[in-house]
């Protein structure tokens, strides 16, 4: 099967249009591209719920800001169009930036709830905004029936699945488990910045989260665990580690709920995060 790519909101809907008649599903995965083993396990999962799997590819830089890596984001649509072939996926939306945002383009999908729950926002107060705007507009364009989201980036979506709801898209958010590497570090497209050095510390973030989470199962209180865990990470400048209830992403003092934990922490110039179930 040969990966068809598409630029334009004219023909997105024309081929996911077509799939509907003909009484096909369809599922989404939303992606900056920089594809890894995580995004394409985001396209098989689509299609263990759907006929049909469409990924985008769009750098959003509604979401970047200004000091951030818009610029020196990772970009290689022939590469990531070869890999979701192989995944299985039938269709790449990758839109110009014009496409997504033509001049005079005026609105703001703006979140209160977790998108106002501390964490990312604390540190990227404009990111949900961009995320959720970009994320509106591409399952308006789409129309697919289901959108693959990684837990991997945990808040997100969280405010994706409220986002959908609130506003009445009739699509389902479904969850994806994180994909890691062989040593636990989460995928991202991200890791691609990290030296070699660099990458061999990075896992630290999934080691101390993986033992602050034993040490709160075996009653140590979140905020000591968490404490302990940031501490930990002396490699790292932490933005935060946290443990919130994994339902809403409300804070916690004690563990009888189910919780994640939370956390973001800079490795020289590069941004991790990473978070897991308790
Ligand atoms: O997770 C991402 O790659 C992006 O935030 C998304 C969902 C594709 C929106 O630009």
């Amino acid at each position: 099967m040969t990966l068809q790519i598409v630029r334009t909101i004219a023909e997105l809907r024309d081929v996911t249009g077509g799939w509907r008649k003909a009484g096909l599903t369809s599922a989404v995965v939303p992606t900056m591209g920089a594809l890894h083993e995580g995004h394409l396990t985001l396209v098989r999962q689509g299609l263990q719920n759907a006929d049909r799997a469409v990924a985008t590819l769009f750098v959003n830089p509604k979401q970047f800001a200004a000091n951030e890596d818009l610029s020196r984001y990772p970009r290689d649509e022939a590469g990531d169009a070869a890999k979701l072939e192989s995944a299985g996926a039938h269709l790449l939306y990758a839109p110009a930036p014009e496409v997504m945002y033509p001049p005079n383009f005026a609105t703001t999908v703006s979140l209160s709830g977790p998108a106002t729950a501390g964490l990312e926002d604390r540190f990227r107060p404009d990111f949900f905004a961009g995320v959720a705007t970009v994320v509106t507009k591409l399952f308006n364009q789409c129309q697919c029936d289901f959108a693959m989201f990684g837990q991997k980036d945990y808040q997100q979506l969280q405010v994706v699945t409220r986002m959908a709801a609130d506003l009445d898209i009739p699509i389902k958010v479904l969850p994806v488990p994180t994909i890691r590497e062989a040593d636990g570090l989460a995928m991202s497209s991200r890791n691609a910045y990290l030296s070699a050095d660099e990458r061999t510390k990075a896992v630290a973030i999934y080691k101390a989260l993986t033992q602050a989470a034993d040490a709160i199962r075996n009653g140590t209180s979140p905020n000591a665990a968490t404490t302990k865990a940031a501490a930990s990470l002396t490699d790292f400048r932490v933005d935060y580690v946290e443990a919130r209830s994994a339902e809403n992403l409300a804070r916690v003092e004690t563990f009888d709920q189910p919780l994640r934990l939370l956390a973001a922490a800079w490795l020289g110039k590069t941004r991790l995060i990473d978070n897991i179930a308790v």
